[in-house]
């Protein structure tokens, strides 16, 4: 077990609330990493923070228990079959988008697709492989690829092995897709959903049209039916 001192963690009280600060506390005894770095984002729905495991960083995504929009995360996962019986709880939904953020990015890289390797999860917290080198990888939208064509394609073929896993991304863009050295790493899987679930297409149509518009705004045209043809090949 990593060696946790408390009152390097004593100054994180005031920024969470005593429930994640708990949670936090937890993964970390658990060894999953030894202490919170700096943020990386303030989103939405979560914050990400960058943390120390030994010589290494990883990424600890923290869902907001008390501001996200509740009401638009069991708009989505209650047409999902794995949580059908979902109650509109608060906080048991927050804690099931993140198991399913977690599940989603499992079966990703099972299926081949390039994502940070989840690496544990409890209530609110996922832990995550960090995606970057000293920084974390830029976003699409802030580094252009060099070959537009073949990062494209990259993307394409990413979707095309997600769709034959049984999964649709449903919150793909320029936003969720970081530019590792000019190889696409997709992020931010919470959304992610089974094609079975009634609405996957409507989905599938909506992340393949986000990613023909950024493409073309930047100089690469593609046609979107036919890229959905390959997808669902
Ligand atoms: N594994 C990772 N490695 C490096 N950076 C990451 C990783 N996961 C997330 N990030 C960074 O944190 C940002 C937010 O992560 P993510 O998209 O998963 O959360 P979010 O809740 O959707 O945030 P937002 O509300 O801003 O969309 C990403 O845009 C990226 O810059
Ligand atoms: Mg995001």
């Amino acid at each position: 077990m990593a060696k946790i001192s408390k009152e390097k963690w004593k100054v994180w009280g005031n920024v969470f609330d005593d429930f994640t600060f708990r949670t936090l506390f937890k993964l970390a005894s658990q060894g999953h990493f030894e202490e919170l770095k700096s943020p990386v984002s303030i989103g939405k729905e979560s914050n990400v923070f960058s943390a120390k495991k030994g010589n290494e960083k990883i990424i600890i995504k923290i869902y907001r228990l008390e501001t996200c929009d509740f009401n638009r995360m069991y708009d989505y996962i209650k047409y999902d079959p794995r949580y059908i019986n979902l109650k509109s709880q608060k906080r048991k939904i927050v804690f099931a988008w993140t198991q399913r953020e977690y599940r989603n990015l499992m079966k990703a890289r099972e299926a081949g697709l390039n994502v940070p390797r989840p690496i544990a999860f409890l209530n609110n917290v996922l832990c995550l492989e960090f995606v970057g080198n000293k920084e974390t990888a830029p976003k699409l939208k802030d580094k252009i690829p060099k070959n537009k064509k073949i990062f494209f394609e990259k993307i394409i073929q990413g979707l095309q092995k997600l769709y034959k896993a049984g999964l649709v991304h449903a919150d793909l863009s320029h936003f969720n897709i970081l530019n590792l050295k000019e190889e696409p790493v997709f992020i931010d899987f919470s959304q992610c959903t089974l094609i079975r679930n009634p609405r996957s297409e409507e989905f599938l149509i909506r992340d393949i049209k986000n990613i023909c518009n950024f493409f073309r705004k930047i100089g690469f045209k593609s046609d979107e039916e036919k890229t959905l043809k390959i997808v669902t090949k």
